[in-house]
Formats: C-alpha cells, structure tokens, sequence
C-alpha cells in the first residue's frame, strides 16, 4: 500500500480503441501491399516516389508508379508448362563445349542451385525449356553476374511472358505503363521497422506468391537492381520435402482438403494506405498438397497469411491444423536455404514448390530495389 500523502500512479488501459489501430495492429506487419510511395500525384492521378529518391536511384525506369487504371478480373487459360519440353540432360541451358566455363554449385542436397557462367539474356527457347525444368527439380536457381538488370523493361517483360501471361500485382508498385513486374522498393531511411517489427518479434512471413490468384505462378524471376552489401537474405523451404516427411496418416488426412487463399485483406490495406487496387480483390480454394506438372512430386501449399481457413473444418480445427503446419514450414531448417543477394543476382524459383520469405534486416543508407517477373501456371490441383 502506498503511504499517506504519496501520489500513486495508476496503469490503465485506454478504454477507446480505434478501428485503424486495430486494422494496423492486426494487419500491418503480416501483408505486404508494396506501398511505398512519397512523391507527387501527377494529372492521371498515377503516385510516384519523391524526386530525391528519383534522383538517388541508379535505375529510375525501374522505380515504382501507383496508376489508378484498373483491370478486369483474371480469367482461366489453358497452361502448358515450358519444361516438358527440356532435354532431361540440360544441354540447352549446360551445353557440353562450355561446361568447363559453367560453375554448377548445389546450396543444399534437396534445395537450391548456385550458378555462374551463364548470361540468363542470351538463352535461346530451347535453353528456357531447360530452364524451366531445372527450377522444377531444384525449387531455387541463384544466378550470379547477369546482366538483366541492365536489359530493360521490354526484354524483361518478353523473357516472361515466354513462361505464361504474367501476373498483375493487385496493388503492388511498377514501372510506369509497365504493371506486369512487381517492384520490391524498399529504403533504409524509411521506417522500414514500422511495417515489420512495431507490433511483432520476426518477420515470419512464409508464402508463396500471390497464392489467392485462380493461377498463382510458377517459374518467377528475382533480378536485383540495388541492394546492400550484406542482409535482405531470401529463405526458401522444400515444400516437396515437407510433404514427405508427413507420417502416411497425416497424409492420408490432408488427401482432397482444401484451404481458402484470400487476396482482400491485402487490398483493402492499400486501401488504407492510400494506394489503389487494380482489381476487385479475390479468393479462391486450392488444394493443400499440389502436384507438379513436370516432376509429378507432390508439394505442401501453404501460403503464409494469404490463407484464411480449412474448408470443411470447424474454426479451432482449422487453426490447430494451419499452426502446425505454418510453424513446420517456418522451423524447418532441415528442408530449408538462405539465398544471398549481391550485384548481377537474379534469384528463380518454384512458386508451387517452394514457401519463401524475406527478412529485413539491413540497416545503412543503402535500400533494396528489385523487380519480380511473374508469369502465371496452371490452376493448383493434385492427384491420387
Ligand atoms: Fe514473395
């Protein structure tokens, strides 16, 4: 008890909490809507980055443009995967005369393959046949020394678009009249701590990319434009290789079990943040374990906070079920790599095989300027 005449302080909560405090709370740190802009409104109403940062950039074309044009809603096609077409021995991508000038280096025995010697730029169809397969079996290809950063926008689009129509992010920043790539842009003068640590101890975000789409990617290109000398660091985990260390009654009982991938919570943050969604957000079920088209391994598809629920489980079910699951995924350094960014970096992979997440823990003057090439697969399914 304290004494006569001392002034005690009382600890109480505030009784009115706001509706944005909790959306911030709850939402801000665990989705990504790729908004970054502090620069001017120009006539068409299109957001861009401020001069300084134009000024700063060694790759201005390639900064990030808010353009309130819409777009209509995704419609379904018929996909055929470009590695089928592979040579199985990779003499399209590993042509036997240059082998020896060719550095082959695996980042883990399942996961993950470092190469150099190889421009990505000079590949002809058939060395993007073998492409395609080779990220198929290996989930994550590291390129060091390309040169596509330098290559432009309209080569890069058209690299692409050989692998399925590409994506348009529903919110995500891009290159003026260019919203097929989706811009990572991310400064260290900016709070870059304010999205990912105010509210939570690690960023822990696994995903795999843009999951809620009818036809969430495959084959997806990384290409480094800007970056620290060290950190920004990309975690893949197997997904094929957490799938099978699923005991057969586990597997039994994810067999024909869905879960819901919603992109509105994503859209509406934009929303709030004063940003633009180009289309009306949507959700769509997918299978929980998917097969792939080229290596026929089937592959755990869990999508960090993209997926909302279970089909067909009650709520405390459903949770209980994605927990485990999402903390497998996230504690699983034994199915696990770590890709390293440095200059010439283009990083590919396996959206349908791999969860992937980004850590953010530079810290210094420099920022992290990337772009995303995104072609769209075939719709999720799997088989007995
Ligand atoms: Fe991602």
């Amino acid at each position: 008890m304290a004494a006569q005449g001392s002034t005690v302080t009382i600890k109480q909560p505030n009784e009115t909490i706001q509706q944005t405090k909790i959306q911030s709370r709850i939402f801000y740190s665990n989705f990504g809507t790729g908004f970054s802009a502090d620069g001017n409104r120009d006539e068409n109403g299109v957001l861009s980055v401020s001069n300084k940062k134009l000024e700063a950039s060694k790759y201005p074309e390639w900064l990030p443009t808010w353009d309130p044009k819409t777009y209509p809603k995704l419609e379904s096609f018929e996909f055929v995967d470009k590695g089928l077409f592979a040579d199985p021995e990779y003499k399209n991508i590993f042509p036997p005369e240059k082998r020896n000038s060719i550095e082959v280096n695996d980042i883990s025995p399942l996961l993950g393959t470092e190469i150099r010697g190889i421009q990505l730029s000079e590949l002809d169809d058939s060395g993007k046949n073998d492409l395609a397969r080779l990220v198929a079996e290996r989930g994550v290809l590291v390129f060091r020394d390309q040169d596509l950063k330098d290559k432009g926008l309209e080569f890069n689009k058209k690299l692409g678009e050989y692998f399925g129509p590409l994506h348009i992010h529903q919110t995500s920043g891009a290159p003026r009249d260019y919203p097929e790539f989706h811009i990572v842009y991310k400064k260290s003068d900016e709070p870059i701590t304010k999205f990912q640590y105010n509210d939570r101890l690690s960023g822990k975000n696994w995903h795999s990319d843009v999951s809620y789409e009818l036809h969430p990617p495959g084959i997806t290109f990384l290409v480094l434009l800007e970056g620290p000398k060290t950190g920004g660091d990309t975690l893949f985990a197997d997904g094929v290789e957490a799938y099978e260390r699923l005991s057969p009654h586990f597997k039994e009982f994810l067999k024909g079990v869905t879960c819901c991938h919603s992109g509105f919570t994503q859209a509406n943050l934009s929303k709030e943040q004063g940003s633009y969604t180009r289309r009306e957000p949507v959700a769509h079920n997918h299978p929980i374990v998917r097969t792939h088209p080229v290596t026929g391994k089937k592959s755990l598809y869990i999508s960090g906070n993209f997926v909302t629920h279970i089909n067909g489980l009650k709520l405390e079910e459903s949770d209980l079920i994605l927990n485990f699951l999402k903390n497998y995924i996230a504690s699983g350094y034994d199915f696990q790599i770590r890709a390293k960014w440095e200059e010439g970096t283009v990083a590919i992979w396996d959206n349908r095989r791999v969860i992937h997440a980004a850590t953010f823990d530079w810290r210094g003057v420099t920022g992290r300027h990337l772009f995303r090439i995104t072609p769209q697969a075939e719709r999720p399914y799997d088989t007995d």
